[in-house]
């Protein structure tokens, strides 16, 4: 057979695959920056008035952490992870998300000895070899809230109200969809259950949920095949199998949630992604009001009061914890047309005229910055009416210029760009006399 051959140049052919990102990745560029540094600063204010404590873990753990917290026959587990063996054998792993790692850190620094509950929070990358797609990556970011040492459940309604005015701060409309997964035990049997009502119908189903059903049952139940929404209409719903506790829980958490304000939906199909879940889990999305292209959750979260026992920590502790999608909630906010200044506004602009000006321009630049006086320059312009114009652009207030005549006569002239009425004052003084301008 021929040999295929390419009328590329092989030259070519290497040197678009080092210039292009990797699928399901971004680079998140400095127009965007505004509208992140807002949704962080909101999510890091919340977070402190309702006293979590910021905690940086890292990207990398070792894979089995994930395995045995998130759960081995989970899509996230199974199919999503980032893992390799790292140079010197250790079977290692990109975190997919940070509450495996949350409990490994609690367990580890003996933050059981701390006041219960202890509340920490997180902002950072997280990484899933996931299906890419609008609002779906591969690195995308995650606020999350984890409060562990208490099962009480005023905390799991405090949880959603955070989250709730997060989006409110936002401009964005959301609903919590809520369900219980009562105890492993109750769990256990309801899963029984569904097994045997699922099996009925076994020829129906897609070779995806076929595998659900032995590997993974519970995810039957937020299945997208066709044919499952008929088939899902008279399953057995999980609040039916409800322990007493949870129940009571459950309850409890409903009712804060109703004095609190806050939109929910009870949705008994609501199972969640992962295994460490019990008792309470929730999603939040886009209520219908805000439309959106992408109908996936912006965050989720709930209960796993069994993790840290189950990590080898000494005692019984409740924990419960929440992360928002980043990505989801910008691409949101831009879909609403919320939009934020692509430039930072300055009150001063340095224009300069001559190779001598730009030299000495660059202390003169330093002293106002020293001076926290919020000044811009654009000194690979050369012409003082580009300069200008940039000033303009970016809302500048005075105007600064340095030709060769001042730099020799150490002055400069001060311009105010709404009346363009000029003043020439010593470079000496003219930090002091900017800022008092400024003023008025
Ligand atoms: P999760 O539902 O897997 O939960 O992820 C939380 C949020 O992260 C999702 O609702 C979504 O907004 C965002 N997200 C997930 N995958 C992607 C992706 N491929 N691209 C963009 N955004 C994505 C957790 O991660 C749990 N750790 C939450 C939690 C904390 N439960 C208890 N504590």
């Amino acid at each position: 057979m021929p040999k295929k051959t390419s009328n590329k140049d092989p030259e070519e052919v290497k040197k678009t695959k080092i210039q292009t990102l990797l699928r399901g990745f971004r680079d998140i560029l400095p127009e965007e920056q505004a509208i992140w540094d807002r949704v962080e600063e909101v999510a890091a204010r919340l977070s402190n008035d309702y006293s979590y404590g910021r905690i940086r873990l890292p990207i990398l753990e070792k894979r089995n952490l994930f395995e045995r917290t998130i759960g081995k026959g989970t899509d996230i587990v199974e199919k999503e992870l980032f893992a390799f063996e790292d140079q010197g054998g250790d079977k290692v792993a990109m975190r997919p998300e940070a509450t495996a790692q949350i409990a490994r850190a609690y367990i580890e620094h003996g933050m059981i000895n701390k006041p219960q509950p202890v509340k920490l929070w997180y902002f950072g990358p997280m990484f899933r070899y996931d299906r890419p797609q609008a609002g779906r990556y591969r690195q995308f970011w995650q606020w999350g809230l984890e409060a562990l040492g208490s099962d009480d459940s005023i905390l799991d309604a405090q949880l959603i109200l955070i989250i709730d005015r997060f989006f409110k701060e936002l401009g964005l409309n959301v609903v919590f969809k809520i369900n219980s997964l009562g105890t492993v035990e109750t769990r256990r049997e309801y899963v029984m259950e569904l097994v045997s009502y699922f099996k009925q119908f076994r020829k129906k189903l897609s070779e995806v949920d076929k595998k659900r059903l032995t590997k993974n049952p519970l995810r039957l139940l937020d299945s997208k095949e066709e044919g499952m929404a008929e088939l899902k209409v008279d399953a057995p719903q999980i609040v039916d199998w409800l322990d007493d506790d949870s129940k009571q829980h459950f309850m409890k958490v409903i009712e804060y949630l109703d004095e609190a304000d806050v939109a929910y939906e009870l949705d008994p199909f609501l199972v969640r992604g992962l295994d460490y879940y019990n008792r309470t889990v929730f999603e939040v999305v886009l209520a219908s009001d805000d439309n959106s292209v992408a109908q996936n959750a912006l965050g989720g979260g709930g209960r796993y009061d069994d993790l840290i026992p189950q990590l080898g920590g000494r005692e019984e502790v409740g924990a419960i914890g929440a992360a928002i999608g980043i990505e989801r909630v910008i691409l949101a906010m831009k879909e609403k047309g919320i939009e934020f200044p692509k430039q930072r506004k300055v009150d001063v602009f340095f224009c300069q005229l001559g190779d001598a000006a730009r030299r000495k321009g660059l202390l003169v630049f330093e002293e106002f910055r020293k001076a926290s006086v919020s000044i811009a320059e654009a000194f690979g312009k050369g012409s003082l009416k580009a300069q200008l114009e940039a000033a303009d652009k970016q809302g500048a207030k005075i105007a600064l210029i340095l030709g060769q005549k001042e730099v020799l006569d150490e002055t400069i002239i001060v311009r105010d760009m709404d009346s363009g009425a000029q003043e020439i004052v010593d470079v000496k003084k003219v930090v002091e006399m900017v800022k008092k301008q400024l003023q008025k």
